[in-house]
This record gives structure tokens, sequence and C-alpha cells, in this order.
């Protein structure tokens, strides 16, 4: 029989996750479908409960459910715990189990797509809100020199509370960037949604540093910043998106898909 699985999300019809599980479905042969299914706003508890009914193998969880998934888990993985945030799901034996592939979707295209290594690398991951949240670990764990900014600085200091005592890591304004340099400066605020920039000071970047802005298919102001600052590298988030999925489909499935063809397809 085949085993359904689906993205949740509100609103959801723009989701590229369909085409992209599809993708590695067909390319890995396994037999599955996977839908896009808008939850009302109130009703996310209801949706899921509904697809455990009808025996779905699980779900990912888009906007604006991240957090609300978190909360109805039975189970969690560290790194789902550390965000607080959950978008992958797995039903099984009567358990909700929640992931967040987020982060290791950003560190994959970082490190494995684009072709740089995190160690001891100074990045800057600008905000300190759900998608922030979501991919800090992974980067820390990667080993990552990480500062934070953000425009609420209590926001960016409690952040990076937990992760404070393990290694190198820090808050601050973003006026206090003036003068600082950074390998790898990430966009994760949602300033791009609005075409604004955040507040950042010129000479931010180090000689051959990457620009990362997570959001995809617009040419950002961030990422029209980073190249007239002389940024060598830019790159959008169309990467990490289909790096998440196959973590998820990885999960699910225990069989890992080959991204770079699916990545062309969605480029092209
Ligand atoms: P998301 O889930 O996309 O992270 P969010 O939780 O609402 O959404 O968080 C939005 C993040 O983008 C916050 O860090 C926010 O900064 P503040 O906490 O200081 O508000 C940041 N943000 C949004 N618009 C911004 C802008 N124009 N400049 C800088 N930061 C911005």
């Amino acid at each position: 029989m085949t085993d359904q699985y689906a993205v949740i999300g509100n609103p959801v019809s723009h989701s590229k996750s369909p085409l992209i599980h599809q993708a590695f479905a067909e390319q890995t042969q396994q037999d599955i479908s996977y839908g896009a299914i808008e939850a009302p706003l109130d009703g996310f508890k209801e949706t899921i409960q509904r697809l455990v009914r009808e025996g779905y193998k699980g779900c990912n969880v888009t906007v604006p459910f991240k957090f609300e998934a978190y909360q109805l888990c039975n189970q969690l993985t560290g790194r789902a715990r550390a965000a607080q945030a959950v978008n992958t799901l797995l039903f099984r034996d009567g358990e909700i189990l929640g992931d967040n592939t987020d982060g290791a979707g950003l560190l994959a295209d970082i490190e494995q797509n684009l072709g740089r290594k995190l160690l001891f690398r100074k990045v800057l991951l600008m905000g300190a809100g759900g998608a922030a949240h979501g991919v800090i670990w992974q980067l820390f764990n990667a080993g990552a020199s990480i500062t934070v900014a953000n425009r609420n600085l209590d926001k960016a200091q409690k952040m990076v509370a937990e992760f404070a005592p393990y290694g190198t890591v820090s808050a601050c304004s973003y006026e206090a960037l003036a003068g600082k340099q950074f390998d790898v400066v990430v966009n994760a605020t949602s300033s791009s949604l609005s075409d604004t920039l955040p507040p950042l000071p010129p000479g931010l970047f180090a000689p051959n540093a990457l620009a990362y802005d997570m959001m995809y298919g617009r040419q950002t102001p961030f990422l029209i910043f980073a190249a007239q600052q002389g940024a060598t590298q830019l790159a959008d988030g169309l990467g990490m998106l289909v790096e998440q999925a196959a973590e998820a489909f990885f999960k699910w499935r225990e069989v890992r898909p080959d991204t770079a063809p699916v990545l062309a397809r969605l480029r092209a």
C-alpha cells in the first residue's frame, strides 16, 4: 500500500515540498504519495489527528504551525528541542515524533553544495525569530564561531544563552557589528519578505565571504547589499529547502535521496 505524507501549512499552495518529495520518491523508487494540506489557523491539532487516523506515516510542517507542532509531539529530537520548533513529524505506533531538519538543511547546503566548511569560521546569524532558532544548533555543532545580531537584543541574548557555556557564541545589536568581519553571513530575519534590509554597517564581509539569504525566489535587498559590499559568494535558500526535505525523507524512509538533480530541476 502507498504510504501517505503531506506538508501542512497556511497558506500552503505555493509550497514546493510536494514536487521535491515526489522527485525523491521517483529517484529512490519509494512507493509514497505526498500532498499539500492547508490547515485552518485554529485547526492544526485536529488536522494532524485526522491524518493519524487516516494512516498517514508523517508530514512536514510549515508556517505558521512549527511551534504548535513542537508542542504536540510525544517525543522530540535534540535539535527540535533546541529549535523549539518542528518541521517534520513521524507517526508511529500511535506516537507523534517531532524533528527539525531546517538546520541540517542549511548546513548541508553551505558545507556540501556551496563547499564551505564552518569549523572555526566566523558566522553572523541575523535574526532571533523562528527561522534563526531553527538553525543555530546545527551551525553551533558544525564548530562555527557564531554572532547573533537582532534589533531586539534581548531576544538574541536569550537565544544564545543555552549555547554560551559550550562554545563561541555571542549576541549583539546591529550597531555593534561596526568594525567586525565575518566569513559567512546568514540572513534568518524576515526582512526580505518586506523587501527591506537589516541595518548592517559597511565592511562586514571578510575576504572570500559567503552571503546566505534563507529566502528564495527573488533577488533580496540583503544579497544586493552583499554583492555591493564585496561578498564573493551569494546564495538563496532554495538549496536549504531541498536539503531539509532530503533530511526529512531520510527520517521517514531510511533512504537518502540525491539532492543535486532535484535542486537543478527547481533552479531550471
Ligand atoms: P521567522 O519565523 O521568519 O523568524 P519571526 O519569528 O517573526 O519570523 O522573526 C522575525 C525575525 O526577523 C526577528 O528576528 C525580527 O527582528 P526583531 O526580533 O528585532 O523584530 C527580524 N526582522 C524582521 N524584519 C526585520 C528588518 N527589517 N530588519 C531587521 N530584522 C528584521
